[in-house]
């Protein structure tokens, strides 16, 4: 057995002799690197936020900002990360330990009162810093025919707004790259200054040039401390074998969830299984008839990778907790915890997508309307992968994702509600609907697709079959909504969307 090593800051460092249920944040405090803060341990406030090189979208590595206190340290094994230590030295070469462009912002503009937020502040922002497709924004163009990359006016990034809209910066600094990110002293206000005002990585920023190679190659684990073991396997194949002998391991790809069993409700498992870096797992093709995009992908990679090519999850993504957490979270995961608060069913449905689970024996492909059997149960067998989500196409033209929170970001839903229409001559031929927050499980409201189909898209159709809407499912009272609540709102989600798509029906 190879030992495990993770490349910290440039520095190899062994895992032994930690436990294999020991969290990325407690792996690099223990070696004194306490920058790395610990906040809340279940991935909402960011003061965590750690870089790690991975496959990237635009180039060959982006460096990745994720929760340290979610991810298991061997679950990095071979791979490289950076703190907020290794970043002070890494963005200024050949000279003697200094702030990082982001670092240093935020310090001269105040992002930084008491500082516990900070790293993870820094660290978040260095991700967006080194995103190869960051872009200044365009100046409005004075004679309207040609476009100039925006001047960041660095001494005073208040006189450049007039450029920005209020998620980004003149320097095309997306603030969602923060919403994992909580601070407690400063107001965000000199936080979004020190953002707005980073410029781009010099040609001989490290961390800048680092992203022309690609990462480190994933290494199969097999990290066991007296009765826990944490394993990674190279291929699928190897891997359903392994979950053959051990069904009752806990698979893990992301770790936003187990991380969370682990840190607050302090489970262990015997053995944790990882699929994060399979191959066979990280496909995203379209084909004939269908769309396939591979359980393991994380939610920023299908993003990014996508690029708005399908709307409903366009809409999804950025309701879909933090930053921080899509860089890890995948739709295997949120569709194998079987959560009936998941935001990605509802979509899913409404995209009438089926999953495509493997075992040792070989494939099935179960429609996601079949899959859920009760609350976070499946058909799912143990032994089983959720390997690829199938999407069939075309698409529906007319589609809308609806999530009720009391946040607008980095939430979870009261009740979230996903519809995909094919309205032809005012007619409305297709309906397709997802629900979350309103049953045991996420569900179909097919009476409310039966309501719809064959009927004019009209005002009157719709205020009749909000009515139905609002009956769909059984929605419970708890302490995030009153079943009324809820009732109600799901009524409001087809009458918004009504509103929202009526243009582009008619245009
Ligand atoms: Fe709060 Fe990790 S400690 S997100
Ligand atoms: Fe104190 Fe952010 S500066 S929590």
């Amino acid at each position: 057995m190879v030992a495990v090593r993770i490349i910290v800051n440039g520095k190899e460092t062994p895992l032994a002799p930690a436990a294999p249920h020991t969290t990325v944040l407690d792996f690099l405090r223990d070696r004194g690197l306490t920058g790395t803060k610990e906040g809340c341990a279940e991935g909402e406030c960011g003061a965590c936020s750690v870089l790690v090189a991975r496959p990237g979208v635009h180039k060959p590595t982006d460096w990745v900002a994720v929760n340290a206190c979610l991810v298991p340290a061997a679950a990095l094994d071979g791979q490289e990360l950076i703190t907020s230590e290794g970043l002070a030295t890494a963005g200024r070469p050949g000279t003697a330990p200094t702030l990082h462009p982001v670092q240093e912002e935020m310090a001269v503009r105040g992002g930084s009162q008491c500082g516990y937020c900070t790293p993870g502040f820094v660290c978040s922002m260095a991700a967006e810093y080194y995103r190869p497709d960051r872009r200044a924004k365009a100046e409005p163009d004075p004679g309207g025919t040609t476009e100039h990359a925006a001047r960041v006016d660095t001494a005073d990034p208040a006189r450049s707004h007039h450029r920005t809209d209020h998620e980004h910066g003149p320097n095309g600094f997306d603030l969602h790259a923060l919403s994992g990110n909580l601070c407690r002293c400063t107001g965000y206000r000199p936080i979004r200054d020190a953002a707005f005002a980073v410029g781009t990585p010099s040609a001989e920023d490290p961390l800048g040039r680092r992203r022309e190679q690609a990462p480190p190659a994933p290494v199969a684990t097999e990290y066991v401390r007296d009765d826990s073991a944490f394993l990674r396997r190279d291929t699928l194949a190897e891997t359903l074998r392994l979950l053959r002998e051990r069904p009752e391991a806990v698979v893990v790809a992301g770790s936003t969830d187990w991380g969370v069993e682990v840190n607050i409700r302090s489970r262990r498992a015997g053995c944790v299984v990882a699929v994060d870096r399979l191959p066979e797992l990280r496909e995203l093709r379209a084909e004939s008839g269908s769309m396939e995009i591979g359980a393991a992908l994380t939610l920023t990679e299908i993003e990014r990778r996508l690029d708005g090519g399908v709307p409903l999850l366009a809409d999804l993504f950025p309701q879909f907790a933090s930053r921080l957490i899509r860089n890890g979270a995948t739709l295997g995961g949120n569709l194998g915890t079987g959560s009936p608060i998941g935001d990605s069913p509802p979509v899913l449905l409404a995209l009438e997508a089926s999953l495509v689970l493997a075992d040792a024996d070989g494939e099935r492909e179960v429609p996601l309307a079949d899959y859920f059997t009760g609350y976070r149960q499946s058909v799912r067998r143990p032994g089983e992968l959720i390997r690829t989500v199938r999407i069939p196409l075309p698409l529906s033209p007319v589609t809308a994702f609806h999530k009720i929170a009391k946040r607008r970001f980095d939430d979870i839903s009261s009740v979230a509600a996903a519809f995909a229409f094919d309205i032809e001559d005012g007619i409305v031929r297709k309906a397709r609907i997802g629900l979350g927050g309103v049953a045991a499980t996420p569900i179909r409201a097919l009476a409310t697709e039966s309501a719809l189909e064959g009927e004019p898209w009209t005002v009157r159709t719709v205020e009749a079959a909000a009515e139905v809407l609002r009956v769909e499912g059984t929605p419970m009272n708890d302490h995030r909504a009153s079943a009324d609540y809820r009732s109600a709102m799901l009524g409001q989600t087809l009458l918004k969307t009504y509103a929202q798509t009526t243009e582009a029906v008619s245009a």
